[in-house]
């Protein structure tokens, strides 16, 4: 798998991750952006750092990012880019974060890298030619039940009440093998592409959160969509990734919780 926008993908991820296994030694710099949605240094000088390399090669391309640092162009092209994802973890110490970065045309993904700079776990996929970690090949898990699946979840960081997502969190622990809480999407997504998930599901994340991690499924094998079996677009409210056998299980379920609980209702754009 060589093409030119992954290979640069690859070396802007690489670089972001050695910033942030350096900023991971220090004490943490924490500032608030709502009242538990935490940004560091970090994700600064990461961002900084993954900006102005793809600005080199790709000056006329849009560039999206977290932390507000990307550019408008008129272009077809946008990359997508989470400097650091999974924050909350990074400034706890917890060893489970990534930089996250995509390209897409016209919103449909080209390339995808998800970096995990403390357990060195690059995963990689470009369209029509796979998915990789660590440049071999990865596939979904052949897992064909619910009963015997992991599943995986995350909850908003600036959601501080009532969460609609904890009625899905009791309903599937007591049907799968359990539900982690990870604390990163991007890696929960690549942890479905490669088999440690067999399934995947949020509200409310953005377009850096997810693009590479859609394309990473995608190109394993896996299957996305939202609960009503809609395909899932970039930065929609609902998203469901799996190993695509227990899809269709995972998502009945995923409705007739949204219809049964007055109080899970599909979780609205925040
Ligand atoms: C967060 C992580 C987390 C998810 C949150 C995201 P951030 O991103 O992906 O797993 O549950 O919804 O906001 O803020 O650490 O980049
Ligand atoms: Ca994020
Ligand atoms: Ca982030």
């Amino acid at each position: 798998m060589s093409n030119h926008y992954l290979d640069v993908a690859i070396a802007t991820a690489l670089e972001a991750g050695q910033i942030l296994r350096e900023e991971y030694e220090r004490p943490a710099d924490i500032t608030y952006k709502g009242d538990v949605d935490l940004v560091t240094q970090a994700d600064k000088r990461s961002e900084r750092a993954i900006v102005r390399r793809l600005s080199e090669h790709f000056p006329e391309h849009t560039i999206t990012a977290e932390e507000g640092l990307g550019h408008e162009r008129r272009s077809k092209f946008r990359w997508h880019v989470d400097p650091l994802d999974g924050t909350t973890n990074f400034a706890h110490k917890y060893p489970c974060f990534s930089v996250s970065i995509a390209l897409s045309q016209n919103g449909s993904v080209l390339t995808g890298v998800v970096y995990n700079p403390i357990s060195n776990e690059l995963f990689a996929a470009a369209h029509g030619e796979g998915a990789t970690l660590n440049g071999k090949k990865i596939a979904v898990s052949q897992v064909s039940s619910l009963a015997t699946s992991l599943l995986c979840t995350g909850f908003p960081v600036h959601k501080r009440r009532a969460n609609p997502n904890i009625h899905y969190y009791y309903d599937f622990t007591l049907r799968s093998h359990g539900v982690r809480r990870d604390g990163s999407a991007a890696l929960d997504l690549a942890s479905v592409a490669c088999g440690r998930f067999d399934g995947f599901w949020e509200f409310g994340l953005k377009a850096w959160d997810t693009a590479a991690g859609v394309l990473l499924v995608h190109e394993a094998g896996g299957a996305i969509s939202d609960f009503e079996g809609n395909p899932y677009a970039l930065g929609g409210p609902v998203v469901l990734a799996t190993n695509a056998r227990i899809h269709e299980e995972m998502r009945e379920i995923a409705l007739g919780i949204s219809q049964r609980e007055p109080n899970a209702p599909l979780p609205s754009p925040c």
